[in-house]
């Protein structure tokens, strides 16, 4: 089946939604709303088909040219093909519709969607696959699970390129490679200087791994064999044990560790902050349930009196102290290793509550927590997402149980994707 279809509009994940003659809905990649395509059935999923374009009848005036050769192929970017600034009204308008479509009741009350300063070379970090045989070091391509060869991706920071680039050309790093499966390139603003952890299954030679900075930009390596802690740093005078440091609002440094969660695109992290603080919230106490190293709870404590947070990784919990001591505000915090659920429940038993606990879950969202969080939760809720269905779902949980929803804003972390961070501010009833 070879239908012309006009495109409806996008749908959290990027697709473009159109109507079959057949009355079904049908899921197509890189489209654009409005456009006027041929499209070819690829899958009959009994509700709705999956198609590919054959052809663009009428193109939208939002359409350029894509700068990535892998682009289509690649499984990391949706939205290359279309003008950034018109990216940011079409998530605009896909978080209007995935509250819709999730029943949402009442005012959606969005209040800024806020854009990348960078549209490219954004990311601090890449994670590539690694097949030694052909010395690919890549993604996976789209719909499948096979590793496309890449030799640079225009979403990271040039210093993650050049690495990747110079890899090709190590011959230390081909022989490491042969045990590898996986590796982290990792930068940060401050030190303009690059980390490598790899997953391996043997421990390397230490003068093969410190060969490996020879190339420039690289500050030092780490391997990670299974089960145990990265293994590093190479050469071991790296500078702070190998940490990356970055800079928060207020200049103060985070140094960490590799593989430790660091918000991708850092200059939208450093605009979510500055967002919060704009809020002027009133709080003297504050509990972060996903505090990892510190990242939300730090521009906090300039105000207030009691800031805990916790985090299920045992090494973000280490740099967010080790942080706090070198800025000297160690007595000030309180960073533990718990998972957000143990912290919730001790807060109960203690009776003890916050004026403002903030949540930022991977992408499952934390639905677990909606249950005791009115109990802990006395004033706001601040909720950062990188999943709008998941935050929607736990939001509505949040409003049945005495909070309202007063700001909603979506912050362009990841351009050329489909994905954004949601930051929302609940607040209780009074
Ligand atoms: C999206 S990251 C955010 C970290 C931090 N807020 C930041 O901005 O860097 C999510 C964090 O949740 C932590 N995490 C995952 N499951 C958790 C749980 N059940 N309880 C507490 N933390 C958890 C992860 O280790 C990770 O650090």
């Amino acid at each position: 089946m070879r239908p012309v279809v006009r495109v409806e509009k996008l749908i959290f994940g990027g697709d473009g939604l159109a109507r079959a003659p057949d009355g079904k809905v049908i899921f197509i990649p890189f489209v654009i709303p409005d456009e006027l395509v041929r499209v070819k059935i690829t899958n009959d999923l009994g509700d709705y088909y999956e198609a590919e374009v054959e052809e663009i009848l009428e193109e939208s005036p939002y359409r350029r040219h894509p700068k990535c050769p892998y682009y289509t192929v690649c499984g990391g970017c949706q939205f290359q093909h279309i003008e950034y600034s018109h990216q940011l009204e079409l998530k605009t308008q896909i978080l209007f519709d995935t509250f819709k479509h999730q029943k949402w009741e009442g005012e959606i009350p969005l209040e800024e969607a806020i854009p990348s300063p960078k549209e490219f070379g954004y990311r601090n970090r890449l994670r590539l696959h690694v097949e030694g045989e052909h010395l690919k070091l890549g993604f996976v391509k789209r719909r499948t699970h096979t590793v496309l060869k890449i030799k640079e991706c225009l979403l990271a920071d040039e210093k993650i390129n050049s690495v990747l680039k110079a890899l090709y050309q190590s011959q230390d790093w081909f022989k490491l490679a042969f045990y590898s499966k996986r590796i982290k390139l990792e930068t940060s603003p401050e030190e303009n200087l690059v980390t490598m952890i790899f997953w391996t299954s043997v421990s390397p030679h230490k003068e093969e791994l410190e060969r490996l900075t020879n190339i420039k930009e690289l500050k030092c390596v780490f391997f990670w064999k299974k089960g145990r802690r990265p293994q590093g740093p190479f050469p071991s005078n790296a500078t702070y044990g190998g940490r990356r440091i970055f800079k928060n609002i207020d200049d103060m440094l985070y140094f960490v560790q590799p593989g430790v969660f660091v918000q991708t695109n850092w200059d939208v992290n450093l605009l979510i902050m500055k967002k919060i603080r704009e809020w002027n919230l009133d709080y003297s106490e504050v509990l972060d349930l996903h505090a990892g190293i510190g990242n939300f709870l730090f521009p906090l404590i300039n105000n207030g009196k009691k800031f805990i947070g916790v985090d299920t990784d045992p090494r973000a919990i280490e740099d967010g102290i080790f942080s706090a001591e070198k800025q000297g505000i160690n007595g000030r915090l309180d960073l533990r290793h718990m998972s957000a659920m143990e912290a919730l429940y001790e807060a109960v038993k203690f009776g003890e509550s916050y004026d403002l606990v903030l949540l930022d879950p991977p992408r499952g969202g934390c639905k677990e927590l909606m249950r005791l969080l009115p109990d802990v939760a006395r004033k706001y809720i601040v909720y950062i997402s990188c999943d709008l269905p998941t935050f929607v779902r736990d939001a509505k949980i949040l409003i049945q149980n005495g909070f309202t929803l007063e700001r909603v804003c979506l912050f362009d972390m990841f351009p050329q994707t489909y994905h954004f961070e949601t930051v929302g501010l609940f607040q209780k009833k009074a």
